[in-house]
């Protein structure tokens, strides 16, 4: 059987890292890798490739940045040919960037069956780009893995199959545990003993400099005394130039890589975010996390972790920081089979 793997984006390799390793562990299965080049820079592809012991990609298409319709419609084109080619059993495809619904949809055109890794969150905000990728790779996916009850739930109630829902766990949380104890030797020189660690990069965020503005600015009035650590993601730096010089007491970073930026997530006193996969992990490693979205596609996080979903009412970021800074931080679980197998359960399935 010759499996063929899709990756685009950042999130996407952490994700995809123990699905190859299990899949290459039974050893019954060929594998290719396609990065279709959605993301390019060293510190937002090739690093991740190198720390989590990924194979190099089969193939890059190279696509790049562009608007939604172009970088999605180039994705189709250049994998379509691709695929004709190499004529795959099956294709993977992970998470919910423009990289996964692009390559959903050549293959439930070509009739190759897809499985979609991650399947079944739901924001129910269809103004996320993120909303209608999930939505529509899930309707033309053959078989969904899902990291958590609530994800099933979502599918049966949208009308699919359920021989074809696996719940299995978390599979981006098999790749933090797996590299949880390399993060030691790894934590960036000089970070001070108690920070903040902040990243911001959902488009309602950060494309409008005076929505930015306002929440950095409330960041900043709480944390007095707290240093805030701020990796900054490209598309969010773009718009820091028109606002940084109010806010010099950010440490701004080029953005991190894998075990770096787990290293500062663990000893951070509180970690503010608008990333999906980093309330995964601070529910997971037992730091308080504030989440700046009107909305979570991962209640769990809330339900059993750490995780509170602030949207943009600064008061609540004020108040809730507050309370953490003061040791009344909420205790959490980790969810059910978020235990470092995902990518063992998916590989038994598909074999
Ligand atoms: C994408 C995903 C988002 C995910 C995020 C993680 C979609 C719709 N969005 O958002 O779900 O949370 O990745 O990072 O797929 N850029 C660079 N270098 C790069 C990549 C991007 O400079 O290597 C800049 C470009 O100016 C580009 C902008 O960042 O226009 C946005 O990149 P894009 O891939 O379109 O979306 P992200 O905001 O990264």
């Amino acid at each position: 059987m010759h499996i063929l793997h899709v990756v685009g984006a950042r999130p996407n390799f952490m994700k995809a890292a123990p699905v190859v390793a299990a899949l290459q562990r039974r050893n019954r299965t060929r594998q290719s890798l396609v990065h279709t080049g959605q993301h390019y820079d060293f510190n937002m592809s090739d690093v991740f490739f190198q720390q989590l012991g990924m194979p190099a990609p089969n193939i890059n298409l190279g696509v790049g940045s562009g608007s939604h319709a172009r970088q999605t419609a180039e994705i189709m084109c250049s994998l379509e040919t691709v695929l004709l080619e190499r004529k795959p059993d099956l294709v993977l495809v992970y998470g919910d960037v423009n990289s996964t619904i692009a390559a959903a949809l050549v293959c439930s055109k070509l009739l190759i069956p897809v499985a979609h890794v991650e399947a079944g969150l739901r924001s129910f905000d269809r103004s996320m780009p993120e909303e209608i990728n999930r939505l529509l790779t899930d309707q033309i996916s053959d078989l969904l893995f899902t990291p958590s009850a609530d994800a099933d739930e979502n599918l049966l109630r949208e009308g699919i199959a359920p021989e074809k829902i696996h719940f299995v766990g978390n599979v981006m949380i098999d790749t933090l545990i797996r590299l949880l104890p390399q993060t030691t030797q790894r934590s960036p020189n000089g970070s001070p003993e108690r920070y903040a660690l902040l990243t911001l990069h959902r488009p309602s965020n950060v494309d409008d400099s005076a929505v930015l503005s306002q929440i950095l600015d409330s960041i900043l009035q709480v944390c007095e005394d707290l240093a805030v650590i701020f990796p900054v993601h490209p598309r969010t730096r773009k718009q820091l130039s028109h606002v940084a010089e109010n806010f010099q007491r950010l440490q701004l970073l080029e953005p991190l890589p894998y075990l770096e930026f787990l290293a500062l997530q663990r000893h951070a006193d509180v970690v503010i975010t608008d990333s999906g996969g980093i309330q995964e992990e601070t529910t997971y490693l037992g730091v308080p996390c504030l989440t700046v979205r009107e909305s979570t596609e991962r209640p769990v996080t809330v339900k059993m972790g750490t995780n509170i979903v602030i949207g943009r009412n600064m008061n609540r970021l004020r108040r809730e920081l507050d309370s953490i800074l003061n040791g009344r931080s909420k205790h959490g679980q980790i969810p059910p089979l978020w235990d470092g197998h995902a990518g063992e359960r998916i590989a038994e399935v598909l074999i």
